[in-house]
């Protein structure tokens, strides 16, 4: 269960480093930069898509299932970036967009051609736009109907993505066989999984909301016993924005892994509130999982920071505090990167990540907010997310040595790539990359924090998100989360157990006083965490 301890990394392909000069990144350049991911730490790094695609939604609308983008190399050189990455014990998973294809794809030619091509049943048409009128509209922003007309056959067809998106019909026989020959076609050359992109969707049933569908789940149970008979050590992690209760069921018999979606935006909300209020409300709303599978923690991602799992008045919240600029909401979210959404302030990036690194699951890193790349409002859709990553202060910020890049590199003032950038990072010790690289090595010689029970503690202070991790045979860890800006004191009073033992910050090794009564005071600074083991005396 190599996942329970792995931290994660998720990159676009297409934004990481251009090998050829094209202005486009690819695996050529994937390839160049393995050392770096392995000197960050990660174990598995998580590649967005990379298949041929008219890129409408950034390559998350496939024409082709079984090969490479031209403009990101071919197989070969995806098989030599798998190849490296794996020499350096990185795994690798990709990115399997079942629910829907391209407009684009052969099969979505074919099947809008006419209604009797043999196509035609693998996508959902009807004549009319009257049905599954329960299903809600993901795209809030761009789209007002699941449906849309096709002249040349006078019908409609089904999407819960982008009008070039066209579902796939999970009905038809054929289309399910051929997803899963899909996923041997990868498997067989040696990745370690995938992120199964948009999975509560995959069918629709009248009179529902067509999410999480008992059919759905049946299917995806078929998915997992191809992948653990076939190929056990490789995973499947679940896309799914739902309830932590609704994600129960993927997470048994189906997923080894879910994102922990309502998590993310209480974090944020954690940490501008200066309380611990709706990151305990949320964990107590998280059932137990399966012994053998993982929660996925992320703060950010390549999408917009999704508020659909926050009630009205949160997400209004959200919104005020965080996209202060009307550009920087888009649908039910947030489209800025983690060190802009935090005002640049290496303490509270580190907090959250602190706090991340420790909770129960395994963490996963957006490319570039290790370096605290900044973002840019001004780009189509979620494109400014996705900007070239910033490797050092030459041309296209190390990324490219083409003319112009697929997106422009952030060169603003406060977060030009002239200063922020790998390079100048690596070489300062006190920089954002140094301090998180620490986090990661710390946190990887811990495997309590992917492995043990977990338990919300009371510090007496509303400010101080504080719990405790238990494994067997090795010294409890207790995390105390300063939330605020100013100074706090941490009263622990359920520390009886722990009478006698002696609390260290792991992250920095500095001893604490032992526990000799309660309540055990321990003083924080602003956005101060601590990781204190308790050994215990003599131990
Ligand atoms: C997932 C992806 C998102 C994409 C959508 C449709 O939510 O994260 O980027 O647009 O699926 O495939």
């Amino acid at each position: 269960m190599w996942y329970k301890d792995a931290i994660f990394y998720e990159l676009n392909v297409r934004a990481f480093a251009d090998g050829n000069g094209d202005g486009h990144g690819d695996f050529i350049g994937l390839s160049q930069k393995v050392d770096y991911l392995a000197e960050l730490g990660v174990d598995c790094v998580w590649l967005m898509p990379f298949y041929p695609s008219p890129l409408r939604d950034d390559g998350y609308d496939i024409s082709d299932y079984r090969n490479v983008a031209p403009l990101y190399g071919t197989l070969e050189d995806f098989k030599h970036a798998l190849d490296a990455l794996h020499a350096r014990g990185i795994r690798v998973i990709i990115d399997f967009v079942i629910n829907h294809t391209s407009d684009q794809h052969p099969w979505f030619v074919e099947s809008r051609a006419s209604k009797d091509n043999p196509k035609r049943d693998w996508y959902v048409w009807s004549p009319t736009d009257f049905r599954y009128k329960e299903a809600r509209v993901i795209f809030v922003d761009s789209l007002s109907s699941n449906w849309t007309y096709d002249t040349t056959t006078e019908a409609y067809y089904w999407h819960r993505f982008y009008s070039e998106q066209p579902d796939l019909n999970f009905d038809n026989p054929e289309v399910r066989q051929e997803m899963l020959d899909t996923m041997r076609f990868w498997l067989d050359m040696g990745i370690d999984g995938f992120r199964v992109d948009a999975v509560p969707y995959l069918f629709e049933r009248e009179g529902t909301n067509c999410e999480n569908l008992r059919e759905t789940h049946e299917y995806l149970k078929e998915m997992r016993t191809l992948v653990k008979v076939e190929y056990p050590d490789c995973i499947l992690l679940a896309e799914a924005n739902q309830w932590p209760e609704d994600l129960i069921p993927y997470l048994e018999d189906e997923f080894d892994m879910a994102f922990h979606f309502p998590m993310m935006p209480r974090l944020f909300m954690g940490v501008r509130q200066g309380s611990n209020r709706e990151i305990i409300n949320i964990l107590e709303k998280t059932p137990p999982i399966p012994p053998h599978t993982q929660w996925c923690l992320f703060l950010r991602n390549h999408d917009e920071l999704t508020l659909e799992m926050v009630t009205h008045e949160q997400r209004e919240w959200m919104w005020q505090e965080y996209a202060p600029d009307p550009k920087m909401k888009l649908n039910l979210g947030i489209r800025r990167r983690l060190a802009p959404l935090l005002e640049n302030d290496p303490r509270r990036i580190l907090l959250l990540h602190a706090i991340l690194f420790a909770l129960p699951g395994s963490p996963i890193l957006y490319y570039g907010d290790e370096i605290g790349m900044g973002d840019n409002i001004d780009l189509f859709d979620r494109n400014g997310v996705r900007t070239p990553m910033q490797w050092d202060d030459s041309l296209n910020a190390g990324f490219s040595t083409a003319e112009t890049t697929y997106l422009p590199v952030i060169d603003d003032d406060g977060f030009s790539y002239r200063k922020v950038n790998v390079a100048t990072q690596q070489g300062n010790p006190d920089s954002l990359f140094h301090a998180l690289k620490h986090q990661i090595a710390v946190r990887k010689q811990a495997p309590i924090f992917g492995r043990g029970q977990f338990r919300v503690l009371d510090a007496g202070n509303e400010a101080i998100f504080a719990f405790e991790r238990r494994l067997e045979d090795t010294a409890p860890v207790v995390v105390l989360a300063n939330l605020s800006d100013h100074a706090q004191t941490a009263m622990l009073r359920e520390v009886n157990d722990y009478q006698g033992s002696q609390p260290k910050d792991i992250l920095t090794d500095t001893p604490y006083h032992p526990i000799n009564e309660t309540p055990y005071t321990v003083a924080l600074q602003p956005y101060g965490c601590l990781w204190l083991r308790l050994e215990q005396k003599g131990s």
